[in-house]
């Protein structure tokens, strides 16, 4: 958590939780937080931020009729570590009846989502400024979520730093709670040995089935949105990996 920020407004302890329960292990974000913002960037950050936290409910419907959706038509879309908004800003415009959460901690990435959404008049987006580990348990009910991304998450590739990595059995175990069932969750990443990973930490879980055959890698889904870390990627002649599963009955 990142305590000394004046971003945190939400709420994070469990007894403010929806969800209730309590996180099995402490969790540390590492990387960038900041970025290059401007001191009047970063004022106007502070400012607008509030604005975009989605409000707190303890169920699915109550969250999405506060975000004035159907509960029983739209879907619940959470990203996770979604950099500079393009992919997120890319599915909010395309399906404007579904509700989008994004969590970030990197605040240049939160500017730029901000813009993207100003300057395309998206309004079906909200943010919150924190680690995701923290947020599902804090702030997302359970059951709600229809569909989870984790696009290009941070590869960690030395293998002492392996622990870093956010797609860990706690994180899944989080996830499975607030999918809802048969809630999709998609990953991509250009990192093979991670995709490995993710795909073996998915495996042994045992609450996810893969909607691709066993064993298996999907095809580039049709969702799909291109986004600068797959360019880079794709540039230094690393092939991308898609997961994607869903969770069990
Ligand atoms: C490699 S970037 C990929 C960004 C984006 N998903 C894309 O495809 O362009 C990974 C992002 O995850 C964010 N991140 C890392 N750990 C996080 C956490 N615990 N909670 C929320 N965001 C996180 C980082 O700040 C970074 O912006």
């Amino acid at each position: 958590m990142i305590h000394d920020d004046p971003l945190q407004t939400a709420p994070h302890t469990p007894t403010d939780s929806p969800t209730g329960d309590a996180l099995p292990w402490k969790p540390k974000v590492h990387g960038r937080k900041r970025g290059f913002l401007t001191p009047r960037e970063k004022l106007w950050l502070d400012e607008t931020l509030p604005e975009l936290l989605p409000p707190v409910a303890p169920t699915r419907r109550e969250l999405l009729q506060a975000l004035e959706a159907d509960p029983d038509s739209a879907r619940l879309v959470l990203e996770v570590g979604f950099g500079n908004g393009q992919f997120l800003t890319r599915q909010a415009a395309a399906n404007p009846q579904d509700r989008f959460i994004g969590i970030e901690v990197f605040q240049e990435g939160m500017a730029a989502l901000i813009r993207r959404l100003q300057r395309e008049g998206i309004t079906n987006t909200r943010i919150i400024p924190d680690d995701a580990r923290l947020v599902l348990q804090e702030r997302i009910p359970p059951e709600s979520l229809d569909w989870v991304v984790i696009n290009f998450p941070d590869p960690w590739p030395k293998k002492r730093h392996h622990k870093r990595r956010i797609v860990q059995p706690e994180m899944l175990d989080l996830l499975a709670r607030r999918l809802r069932s048969r809630g999709l969750l998609t990953l991509a990443t250009d990192w093979e040995e991670y995709a490995l990973w993710m795909a073996d930490t998915l495996e042994n879980h045992g609450a996810f089935e893969n909607l691709a055959a066993p064993d298996r890698f999907a095809p580039q889904p049709e969702f799909w949105h291109e986004t600068r870390f797959e360019l880079k990627g794709v540039h230094a002649g690393r092939r991308i990996h898609h997961l994607v599963w869903r969770r069990k009955d």
